[in-house]
């Protein structure tokens, strides 16, 4: 496992939308050691494909529940509304509140390509949709509010 450098706001890769993931092989399995690696190493409760310079549809969560890895992750459900701060590790020192679902439902799939499902309420429904915008090139300080 390696730590990788993370993307800062400027670099236009933040703002690319990434390709799905069809390959479930070796390289793709490194890349999400590494990204939980990275993610713990700069103390974030999650990290996206493109802050690591990988135009791909993947992220890795730990809202302190344990490493959750989503590949292709899409939302399926959102339910209720949510008003809180969101930081992220590609804008160090900075945060702003955001309107997100109370709770959401994602379809994914793990390393190996089999199908998961993650529900997700409070923090970590947060932090799913702020991944998942990630991967089209969304930042939360397009969504804050103030
Ligand atoms: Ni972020």
């Amino acid at each position: 496992m390696a730590i990788r450098n993370i993307v800062k706001q400027g670099d236009p890769i933040l703002r690319k939308v990434c390709r799905s993931v069809l390959n479930f092989d070796e390289k793709l399995a490194v890349l999400l050691d590494d990204m939980i690696e990275t993610m713990y190493d700069a103390d974030g409760c999650g990290l996206a494909g493109p802050q690591v310079g990988m135009l791909k549809r993947v992220c890795v969560i730990d809202v302190g529940e344990g490493p959750i890895e989503l590949v292709n992750p899409v939302i399926e459900k959102e339910e209720g509304e949510q008003f809180e701060s969101e930081g992220c590790l590609s804008l160090p020192g900075q945060s702003g509140v955001t309107k997100r679902p109370a709770r959401v439902t994602v379809h994914a799939q793990n390393r190996n390509g089999e199908s998961v499902k993650v529900v997700g309420e409070g923090l970590l429904a947060r932090a799913l949709c702020h991944e998942i915008d990630h991967l089209n090139g969304v930042l939360y300080i397009d969504k804050v509010i103030k």
